[in-house]
């Protein structure tokens, strides 16, 4: 009986800690709405592992029924239409959330304040762009297929590549095997995604969160409940708004039309491209003619978002409202990405290479530019002071 009751007591006092680490959290008093977007991130993460589970249980992951599937899932299934066309517009946003989570990071400097969160966040995007990735290919739909072969081709500029792409496969060429793999590693990875955004939290509570002003608030500090969780309920309200007009009042905004269209094996289509949120990585793999520089490149640019933290090294202050170089920077980088964006979806002729390329240079541009104008300013400014 002494026993239990002990037990008893370690498990409330667990629970308790538990409870303090969670919702009395110290947070600082300013979040602004850009904080909000990591917990619409999980809210959505949770819409697609539900929704995708119910997909799941009617998709066929075979070549030959797949469309089939689909269409049954669209026409038969109750409420199917509703559930793929959430899930089809949850992908969007949350790109579009990430996206912005991302941009609130770099112009706050979150990433300064801890690295190893940093990266944590950067390993959550390249999974995330894996599964969104895998997830265009189930359908089977033109794009889905040359959206495959295309990427997955990518492999063979490493060395050994062309037996691990034929491993992947399961064969020479795009079959039914490579269709069953997908699915697996579509279904597999979300969870992975959720086990990694758990990580980055308890990461994120390790050293607290940073705040607009870039400055140590830790003296003012504010509980996250009830002024946080109210804060996020405001999110999760708008997200599933968002989230409800792209599902049942555009749900074709961002597809290709040829995604409707069953595969041609034989028929490349004139233009192949991803669904809008690569298509900047995109614009970056075309912008240069040659098959290994053009993959080296657009790695690069997506992997160049980790070395910020080393480039900010020896910072002050985080936040770039306190240097309009760095702000400036960031304006045209935001606006670059958007024009990327544009330039991934056209034919890569002509002038719309030399887009790319211009881009992508002040893609890489701004991304240095950022934290070494924030530093030098920081420098200048203090050094007056003293
Ligand atoms: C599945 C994707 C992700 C989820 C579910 C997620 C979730 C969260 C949550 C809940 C927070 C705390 C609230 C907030 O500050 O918004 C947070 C903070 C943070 N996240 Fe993410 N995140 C994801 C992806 C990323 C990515 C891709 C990056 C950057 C590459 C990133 C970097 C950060 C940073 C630096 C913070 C700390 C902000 C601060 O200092 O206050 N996260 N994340």
């Amino acid at each position: 009986m002494l026993k239990f009751s002990k037990f008893c007591f370690k498990v409330s006092d667990n629970l308790k800690s538990y409870y303090y680490a969670a919702l009395k959290y110290p947070c600082p008093p300013n979040l602004n709405i850009w904080w909000n977007m990591g917990s619409m991130l999980f809210l959505v993460l949770g819409v697609q592992i539900v929704s995708g589970l119910f997909l799941s249980v009617n998709y066929t992951n075979d070549e030959l029924m797949a469309v089939d599937s689909i269409n049954f899932i669209m026409r038969d299934v109750n409420y199917g239409w509703a559930i793929r066309s959430v899930h089809m517009g949850g992908a969007s946003l949350f790109f579009a959330l990430i996206y912005t989570h991302i941009g609130r990071g770099v112009y706050y400097g979150s990433y300064m304040k801890n690295r190893h969160l940093w990266y944590s966040g950067v390993t959550l995007y390249l999974l995330s762009m894996g599964v969104g990735f895998l997830g265009y290919v189930l359908p089977w739909g033109v794009m889905s297929y040359w959206g495959l072969t295309v990427i997955t081709n990518m492999v063979t500029v490493f060395p050994g590549g062309s037996r691990v792409l034929e491993w992947f496969q399961g064969g020479y060429v795009i079959t039914t095997l490579t269709l069953k793999r997908v699915f697996v590693l579509h279904f597999l990875l979300p969870f992975v995604i959720l086990g990694m955004s758990l990580v980055h939290v308890l990461l994120l509570h390790e050293k607290g969160s940073s705040n607009p002003l870039g400055l140590d608030l830790s003296n003012f500090s504010i509980p996250f409940h009830p002024y946080y969780t109210s804060k996020d309920l405001v999110g999760f309200a708008f997200g599933l708004v968002a989230l409800v007009a792209l599902a049942f009042t555009f749900p074709k905004l961002t597809a290709d039309p040829l995604q409707w269209q069953i595969v041609d094996k034989v028929k490349t289509p004139a233009v192949i491209k991803p669904e809008w949120y690569f298509l900047y990585a995109y614009a970056i793999l075309r912008s240069i003619p040659h098959k290994v520089g053009g993959i080296v490149l657009m790695f690069f640019a997506i992997f160049s978002m980790a070395l910020l933290p080393l480039l900010s090294n020896g910072s002050k202050t985080q936040s770039m409202v306190i240097c309009p170089i760095a702000e400036f920077l960031f304006c045209i980088w935001v606006a670059n990405f958007m024009f990327l964006t544009v330039v991934g979806a056209q034919e890569p002729a002509g002038v719309w290479i030399m887009g790319g390329q211009l881009g992508t240079f002040i893609h890489l541009l701004c991304l240095a530019g950022m934290p070494l104008s924030s530093v030098a300013w920081e420098s200048l400014l203090f050094h007056e002071e003293e």
